[in-house]
C-alpha cells in the first residue's frame, strides 16, 4: 500500500514536471504586457483587454542589418517580450542575427528556449555540444534555406563561413528566452570569479585567467 502511494506520488510528480517544464499555456486569448504596473508574476501582468490595440501585437524592423562591427563579428536583433509586448504568455520570440564575413555567435545557452534557425543569406557553420559525460559536438554548415534546431539548455554557436555577409532568423521557445554567453559568465562575471578557481577548473596558469578576464 506504501509503496502504492510513493508510485503514484512519483506520477505525479512526473506529470506536473512535463506540464510546468516550459512557459504555462495561456489561460485567456492574450495577455499583452503592461509595463507600467509594477504587479510582479511569472512573466508580466496583462494589460487591460479593452486597452489593448493592433500594436501591442507588432515589432518592426527585422529587414534591418544589424550593426556587426564589434570583436565577435556578429549581432543579434531581438523580438521578445520586451520588444513585442503581445509575445507575453505565449512562449514563443525571434531574433535576426547579422553576421560579418567570418563573423560568429560565441558559444551561448539559453535557459528557458529551444531554438529553431534558418539561413536566409549566406553559408552557416552551426554547432551544439551535448551534456555530460559525451560533450558530443553536433555541427554542419547550412546554406540559404537550411533549418537547424538547437535543444534546449545546450551550448551552441554559429559562424558565418561564407565569403559575403550572412543572415539568419531564429525562432525561440519562449518569450523570454534568455542568453548565457559561457566567455562573459565565466570570465565576466559581477564581481569576478576567482581567477585561482578559474585555473584550476581549466587546467590554466592563473595568468591566463587574468587575460582572459580582463576581456570580458
Ligand atoms: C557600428 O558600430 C561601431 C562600433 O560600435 C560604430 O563605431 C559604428 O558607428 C556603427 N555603425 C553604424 C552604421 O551605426
Amino acid at each position: 500500500m506504501a509503496n502504492h502511494i510513493v508510485f503514484l506520488s512519483l506520477v505525479a510528480l512526473t506529470l506536473c514536471h512535463l506540464a510546468f517544464a516550459f512557459e504555462p499555456s495561456p489561460l485567456q486569448d492574450f495577455c499583452v504586457a503592461d509595463s507600467t504596473t509594477s504587479a510582479r508574476v511569472n512573466g508580466l501582468a496583462c494589460k487591460n483587454p479593452m486597452n489593448v490595440q493592433e500594436d501591442d501585437f507588432f515589432f518592426s524592423g527585422l529587414n534591418i542589418m544589424g550593426n556587426t562591427s564589434n570583436p565577435v563579428g556578429s549581432k543579434v536583433t531581438p523580438v521578445t517580450v520586451a520588444q513585442l509586448p503581445g509575445l507575453n504568455t505565449l512562449g514563443i520570440s525571434m531574433v535576426r542575427i547579422d553576421y560579418a564575413p567570418w563573423g560568429i555567435n560565441p558559444p551561448h545557452t539559453h535557459p528557458r528556449a529551444a531554438e529553431i534557425l534558418t539561413v536566409l543569406e549566406g553559408s552557416v557553420q552551426v554547432g551544439f555540444v551535448t551534456s555530460n559525460p559525451e560533450n558530443r559536438l553536433i555541427s554542419k554548415v547550412l546554406q540559404k534555406g537550411d533549418v537547424y534546431v538547437f535543444p534546449v539548455g545546450l551550448v551552441h554557436f554559429q559562424r558565418n563561413v561564407g565569403y559575403g555577409n550572412a543572415v539568419a532568423i531564429a525562432a525561440l521557445s519562449s518569450q523570454n528566452p534568455g542568453v548565457i554567453t559561457i566567455a562573459n559568465a565565466v570570465f565576466g562575471s559581477n564581481p569576478p570569479i576567482a581567477a585561482d578557481l578559474l585555473a584550476k577548473a581549466f587546467q590554466v596558469e592563473t595568468s591566463l585567467v587574468d587575460q582572459l578576464q580582463s576581456k570580458f
